[in-house]
């Protein structure tokens, strides 16, 4: 048995179920006191390891804790930064040893997408080259569904539950008009279409996007004109829901927010709503809105989807438990076994094997046309998105957990 402390960190973009993750490493943790003694989580990520940034979270009341299940955001904060390969700088990784020394951290756990299980795995060879006995685990998570291996990851459920819901709701309104609206909806995702497609679950109800456009398929104005009309011509509304990161046939984002990028390199996106709405008014003459969900579907906790924070706080309890037992640099994968009834298990993933990979949309699950999504997105998606949970809300208001070490900045 490996005795000592944990060290837990969230980054990336905040997600529904990132935190029911952390309440899953916490509550497991404190079960096995016989190894683990103290439980810390990182405050922004990585850059609270660097900088011996740390919160206590050991005596934290448990049913305060309780509340991250339905609580959005990365509540211990979060980070998007890159580590330099430690072949090329060791500045980082000796701070962060430093830090894992200081508190005797044998487990390390770091919960995010692409990205952060590079971070992970980067640490995890640097720990082994110098000799510092601890086990490094990935917790998945990414609204954006684009991680290898594992069938979908925490977070993805809760936010096209939030999507497909919020179709239904436009829909009713842009249909309560005797002539409706061009309402072209703009969904998170930047490179895979998964979040996007989730918008058709609305169809289920008969209330779902019209049209559907993601980045795995070259966008076209003219074609976007094409079909929006034939759609207007019909029903005398149309509902687009559009991937914020649409691209056009050279792979050139339809609309990106300047040239800046972030640490990964990531350019900014959000806004191609307005452009496609504006540029469809102007060609058909129509009425046309943009409605863009932003942050909105990524903190959805309030329409959480009660598989989806499960699984959340599934991954951080195997991601320990497997630890305890022995298993390093792995991430925590969810591998489907059947989809009726939906049944998953909990496998491992190399971390290796999933940093900096994105996973798209099949092609098909696209339709042929490339404006829609096919019957087998919907089996895969539809069971993501089921079950509700039943103690978010205490007099009308989302109850938040107030911890006694939380820090917010
Ligand atoms: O990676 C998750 C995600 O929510 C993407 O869908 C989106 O493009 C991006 O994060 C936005 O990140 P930020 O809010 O950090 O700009």
């Amino acid at each position: 048995m490996l005795e000592g402390n944990v060290l837990y960190g969230q980054s990336g973009g905040p997600s529904s179920a990132i935190n029911a993750s952390a309440l899953g490493v916490i509550l497991e943790a404190m079960e096995h006191k016989d190894v683990i003694h103290k439980i810390y989580m990182m405050h922004h990520g990585i850059v609270g390891a660097i900088n011996d940034d740390i919160i206590d979270v050991t005596d934290e009341d448990v049913a305060e804790l309780k509340k991250l299940r339905h609580t959005s955001g990365a509540y211990f904060g979060n980070v998007r930064y890159k580590l330099l390969d430690w072949k090329d700088s060791e500045k980082d990784y000796r701070k962060i040893l430093k830090t894992l020394k200081k508190y005797n951290i044998r487990y390390f756990f770091y919960n995010g997408g692409n990205d952060s299980m590079d971070t992970c795995n980067k640490i995890s060879t640097y720990l082994q080259k110098v000799g510092y006995e601890c086990r490094v685990m990935g917790i998945p998570k990414t609204i954006d569904n684009d991680l290898p291996i594992t069938d979908h990851t925490p977070g993805y459920g809760t936010s096209a539950k939030f999507i497909a819901n919020s179709m239904i709701d436009i829909d009713l309104d842009n249909a309560s008009y005797p002539q409706g609206r061009v309402i072209v909806v703009e969904i998170m995702g930047r490179h895979a279409g998964w979040l996007a497609a989730s918008s058709a679950l609305a169809n289920l109800q008969g209330h779902g996007p019209d049209l559907i456009y993601v980045p795995e398929i070259p966008f076209e104005m003219d074609k976007f004109y094409a079909d929006v009309d034939k759609v207007y011509q019909k029903k005398k509304r149309c509902l687009v829901a559009v991937s914020e990161g649409i691209v056009d046939k050279n792979g050139s984002f339809i609309f990106q927010v300047g040239k800046k990028v972030d640490a990964f390199g990531h350019l900014r996106l959000g806004g191609v709503c307005q452009v496609l709405s504006t540029n469809v008014a102007d060609a058909l003459g129509v009425n046309s809105v943009a409605l863009e969900l932003s942050f909105l579907q990524r903190g959805a906790c309030r329409i959480a989807s009660k598989v989806d924070i499960e699984e959340g706080e599934g991954v951080g309890r195997e991601a320990v438990k497997r630890a305890i037992e022995g298993v390093s640099d792995k991430m925590i994968a969810i591998t489907r076994l059947s989809s009726k009834p939906y049944k998953i298990e909990y496998t491992l993933a190399d971390l290796s094997a999933v940093a900096n990979y994105e996973n798209k949309l099949p092609r098909d699950m696209i339709n042929e046309e490339g404006n829609n999504v096919t019957e087998k997105f919907i089996e895969y998606a539809a069971p993501l998105i089921d079950g509700e949970l039943d103690d978010t809300f205490t007099s009308g208001l989302i109850d938040v957990p107030h911890l006694k070490n939380y820090r917010p900045l």
